[in-house]
């Protein structure tokens, strides 16, 4: 009898050869590789979407259409794995941790539950402490990998909100900047908590929280009958990479008993970095801290993680059984079905744990510190062009830029305009964001594929843009 989901040896190896043949051109074509599709017009976009629709067929599709199709599928995309990828928040995608992927996918251990896989389920969770350790936490924190930044925060919430308000929630109130990632907002409300919960504190010219005012709303919302329960600090902004002063709302916390949670997604990890540990002091205090490998540490998209201080926090508002798991003894290494949403879940460990032996943790400390070398250059030539405005020096890798211009909406226009043409040569991906109402470029340097070089390219293209810009529309 043969069975067509399981191909024996020699067909393994020839799946697994076209794979990995392709996957190894694709990544050596990526520092030539367009970085966007600007220019491929939306007719053809929608074309391809349709095409790529398409159900499976009753009947084996020739392995060689099957793979044309799937590169088909990755062709035509904003260019995130590359050097050119300076929008958003970056990350990258190790090929060491492609490669431990398809061994994590092809072994399929169960790690929900830590006694049906002792060894993986200790292998993924040394990175949970590693993690722990990097933010400066002591003896007794924990955490878990989840899927990214959201899920961290959103898991981050419940456990504060269950451990601060318990069930009667309807007065809780969070504090956080309007600089803060939406997700944080989203997190409350998939919690269940009211939007009249989130409290926007003023942040100040340099975007970070104003700690008094944030004290004075406190104390106006406790004696109008809310509960304050948690305060969000940013290890680094989305929009212009700024800092909460993280100590400061440590201190805060503490006197408030509020929980404290900072948002380390996009600049967490550069506590692994002298300068980073520096400009992120505070963050060691914090209950929990999102962090995620799949911008900070350059893994591919789905490795984020919740640490916090105190484990059994997470246990408290995550930990559920049910009879059929009778069976399972409690191990060494917690069971991460009770410290997140998840039961089945991906083996997200492995992913991060072999890059980080196969390199040393010196490696990711040197490419980040790159990377806020890179941000300090770009920065100072920028700063030098007087067509352009740089309000904020760049605390960790994030260059956020404006055009000058007599009035607001000029030089929003002009931006816009900067970001066409920039994104138009194909060399570059860059995106922007709108602070304090104004329209602002940004730079963002993680990809761990992008260096000095893409980097120039970017501040050239940049400064190019904009001389090209003010001069067609000043005649
Ligand atoms: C500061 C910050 N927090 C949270 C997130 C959300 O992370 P994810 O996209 O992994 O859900 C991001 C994403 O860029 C971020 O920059």
């Amino acid at each position: 009898m043969r069975y067509p989901l399981e191909p024996d040896r020699s067909e393994m190896q020839a799946l697994a050869d076209a794979v990995l043949r392709r996957a190894i051109d694709f990544v050596e074509q990526l520092p030539e590789r367009p970085a966007s599709p600007a220019g491929v017009q939306p007719e053809e976009i929608r074309a391809l979407q349709r095409r790529l629709l398409a159900p499976p067929a009753e009947e084996p599709t020739p392995l060689g259409d099957v793979l044309a199709r799937m590169e088909e599928a990755a062709d035509t995309a904003v260019e995130s794995a590359g050097p050119s990828y300076l929008a958003y928040t970056p990350g990258g995608g190790l090929f060491a941790a492609a490669v431990a992927d398809l061994y994590a996918r092809a072994t399929n251990r169960y790690i929900g539950l830590s006694a049906v896989a002792p060894g993986m389920a200790a292998l993924e969770y040394s990175v949970v402490r590693w993690l722990c350790d990097v933010a400066g936490f002591p003896a007794g924190a924990g955490g878990i990998l989840v899927s990214g930044g959201s899920t961290a925060n959103f898991t981050a919430l419940v456990a504060a909100r269950e451990q601060r308000l318990g069930e009667d929630i309807a007065a809780g109130a969070l504090y956080m900047t309007r600089e803060a990632h939406h997700s944080v907002g989203k997190a409350a409300r998939l919690a269940g908590l009211p939007q009249r919960s989130l409290r926007i504190v003023p942040a100040s010219s340099e975007r970070r929280m104003d700690v008094q005012a944030a004290a004075r709303m406190i104390a106006a919302d406790r004696a109008a009958g809310l509960r304050p329960f948690l305060l969000v600090g940013s290890a680094g902004t989305t929009n212009t990479g700024a800092i909460d002063p993280l100590s400061e709302l440590a201190d805060l916390a503490a006197r408030e008993g509020l929980w404290y949670h900072v948002d380390g997604a996009y600049g967490g990890l550069f506590c692994l970095t002298e300068r980073g540990r520096e400009r992120l002091r505070g963050i060691e205090r914090a209950d929990s801290v999102t962090l995620d490998p799949h911008k900070g540490l350059f893994m591919p998209y789905g490795t984020g993680a919740l640490i916090v201080r105190e484990l059994r926090t997470l246990r408290a508002a995550h930990a559920a059984s049910g009879e059929y798991l009778q069976d399972l003894p409690d191990q060494e290494v917690p069971d991460f079905a009770d410290l997140g949403p998840e039961l089945t879940r991906e083996v997200r460990g492995l992913r991060v744990w072999l890059p980080l032996h196969l390199y040393g943790v010196a490696a990711f400390r040197a490419a980040l510190d790159e990377k806020i070398d890179l941000a300090q250059h770009a920065y100072r030539r920028l700063a030098a062009e007087p067509l352009l405005d740089l309000p904020w020096e760049p605390q960790l890798s994030i260059v956020a830029l404006r055009v000058k211009a007599q009035d607001g909406e000029r030089a929003d226009a002009l931006g816009r305009n900067v970001l066409e043409r920039v994104n138009a040569g194909r060399r570059v991906f860059l995106s922007s964001t709108v602070v304090e109402g104004r329209f602002t470029l940004r730079l963002a340097i993680l990809a761990h594929r992008s260096h000095r070089d893409r980097v120039d390219e970017a501040v050239a293209a940049i400064i190019e843009a904009v001389r090209d810009a003010s001069n067609s529309t000043a005649t």
